[in-house]
């Protein structure tokens, strides 16, 4: 059996953030994190448009409490106020940290680290490398899992989180070049996984992001909380649906309709193409319904918006945001110097997540925590986000709460004893629950019941959202789940058998779709990214309060949990 004080799942910006800062904080334990891919290649490196902390750089009226009135009017007051005043007044600290381990940022001309404007934020606060913030970010910070010896089992897949008498023990995890299986125990397991974009047909987040680490929790009798809020990117490109940054709009970009109107006005006139997601998203959607798409040949009535850039000109393109031309360049064959490129909404980032106290640990109920069980990230809900996050406060989050659950965890682990487990117990059961999943003489292929399973989330649970539409989907969801026991691999092998991998992580998309429809189901109001026809207002009477959504074969429970209010009474939101 592999032993380590701490393991971490996930390589990306938290998972590599909290390693480093057990690393520092007491360099005799042992520190491993594993994940599907090498993490470099975590989806943190695809994260663009910037990070922002009120470094004050280039507006001096900034502060940290403007920073967070800012993310908990953007959480249409549902985030926990003590943890967003926490990751706004850490803020300037962690970026001046990443500075000093090489991340290398955009400067003023003075040499000061450059801020530029973000959805929802009301000064220039977000730092940033170009458009490819999260690619310099997890270099250096990659590079530092090395420089403090931690171990990384890369391309390891982890299909269990072992859980016994409300203690985290360990994992069971089999390794993708040749299916070797192993038991890790360990004093602590922290998950850093990330999101679950492919739960929807079209989304900004790569191949990996399939929720693993969500319905590891979930299936382990723990609960979710708030997964119904799913976050829209405004602009995806069309069709493939990868990001435009949002930095983009910060650069001063238009979002055009097909009668060359600027629409925004209508929507959110003081801030226009700068207002928050959630806003801007379910704008262009009601522009596209209301027949003012454009079609590919520049008919109206089509798929997409124009976001146009053609007014700031080919150096400003290229010096701030290089990325998002050479994407449109290369995906859509647009060349965003003189032609607007298309866009729409597309699945970006996972509001809710494993609930968490403000240091990392995992709650089990509102009031108990997990033993020896920590999660920071995206797949964390701590709840800095609540209903609706703001761009550029993901990659602050993931490494304020980062740096923070590693502290946390270095100081838990003095106190703890390596567990004991039965490791051939666990060894046969996930041998057995592989074997079964090749052995199926199933009739289904996986791809197929995956894009069902995808079509079904984004018809049933999109920008806009009612009763009987999600009633509708959680019915298809349950025929399809009955359609999933019946898929066939054709690899029966044990070499890189990506398809047994692909049939593990459908359960896990499809776990965690199951408790999102539930989440948007109970919650009968609108408010943030969740969208209801048929509840078209936000009710704090009934709503102001966080879902938690406990997982088991036999269904799904639901009850909420209080939101932390000690700072910004609830108004009405307005941009
Ligand atoms: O648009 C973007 O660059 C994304 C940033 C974010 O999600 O924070």
């Amino acid at each position: 059996m592999i032993e380590h004080d701490v393991v971490i799942v996930g390589g990306g910006l938290a998972g590599s953030r909290a390693a480093v800062e057990i690393a520092r904080t007491d360099p005799s334990l042992s520190i491993a994190v594993i994940a599907k891919t090498h993490p470099i290649r975590s989806h943190s490196v695809a994260a663009q448009g910037g990070m922002a902390a009120t470094l004050r750089n280039v507006d001096e009226a900034d502060s940290w409490e403007a920073h967070a009135f800012d993310t908990v009017k953007g959480s249409d007051y549902l985030a926990d106020q003590d943890a967003v005043e926490i990751l706004t007044r850490e803020a300037p600290e962690v970026v001046i940290d990443l500075e000093h381990m090489g991340v290398l940022f955009s400067r003023l001309p003075d040499g000061r680290i450059a801020q530029r404007a973000f959805g929802g934020h009301s000064h220039k606060r977000t730092c940033y490398a170009a458009d490819k913030t999260g690619h310099a970010i997890l270099h250096e910070l990659v590079n530092n899992l090395r420089r403090y010896g931690v171990a990384i089992y890369d391309e390891w897949y982890v299909m269990r989180l072992i859980l016994e008498s409300g203690q985290a023990k360990g994992l069971v995890m089999f390794r993708i070049r040749d299916g070797q299986m192993q038991v890790v125990r360990a004093k602590a397991v922290m998950f850093a996984t990330g999101g679950y974009g492919r739960v929807f047909n079209t989304t900004s987040n790569d191949y990996a992001s399939t929720g693993d680490g969500l319905a590891m929790t979930a299936a382990a009798g723990l609960p979710l909380e708030d997964m119904e809020f799913v976050q829209f990117h405004p602009t995806g490109l069309y069709p493939a649906g990868v990001l435009i940054s949002e930095a983009v709009r910060g650069e001063g970009a238009y979002l055009i309709n097909s009668d060359g109107e600027r629409f925004m006005e209508r929507y959110a006139p003081s801030r226009m193409e700068l207002a928050p997601r959630d806003i801007t998203s379910r704008a262009i959607a009601c522009e596209l319904r209301g027949g003012r798409g454009v079609h590919l040949d520049g008919r109206a009535g089509g798929p997409f918006v124009h976001l146009d850039v053609r007014h700031l000109g080919r150096e400003t393109i290229m010096s701030r945001i290089p990325f998002a031309w050479e994407e449109s360049h290369r995906l859509a064959g647009v060349d965003a110097v003189v032609e607007p490129i298309p866009v729409r909404p597309t699945i970006h980032y996972s509001m809710g997540g494993i609930p968490v106290n403000t240091e990392g640990q995992v709650r089990s109920s509102p009031t108990g925590l997990v033993e020896g069980f920590f999660a920071a990230g995206e797949t964390a809900c701590v709840s800095v986000h609540g209903a609706n996050r703001l761009g550029s406060n993901s990659l602050l989050e993931c490494v304020v709460y980062g740096r923070r659950t590693g502290a946390a965890i270095a100081e838990y682990v003095q106190k703890r004893v390596m567990p004991d487990l039965d490791e051939s117990y666990y060894l046969t059961q996930a041998q057995q629950q592989v074997q079964a999943l090749i052995d199926q003489s199933g009739v289904h292929r996986i791809a197929q019941v995956r894009q069902e399973f995808q079509d079904c989330m984004t018809e049933y649970c999109g920008v806009f959202r009612s009763q009987a539409l999600m009633q509708q989907g959680l019915d298809n969801l349950r025929r399809l789940r009955q359609k999933a026991e019946q898929v066939y691999l054709d690899d029966k092998g044990k070499l890189f058998n990506t398809e047994l991998i692909e049939a593990l992580e459908l359960q896990s998309l499809m776990l965690v779709g199951e408790i999102i429809l539930t989440g948007a189901l109970n919650r009968q109001e609108s408010r943030g990214a969740h969208s209801r026809e048929d509840f078209t207002e936000r009710d704090d009477a009934n709503f102001l309060k966080h879902t938690l959504a406990y997982y088991s074969p036999a269904g799904i429970e639901v009850s909420y949990m209080p939101v932390v209010i000690n700072r910004f009474e609830p108004q009405e939101r307005k941009y």
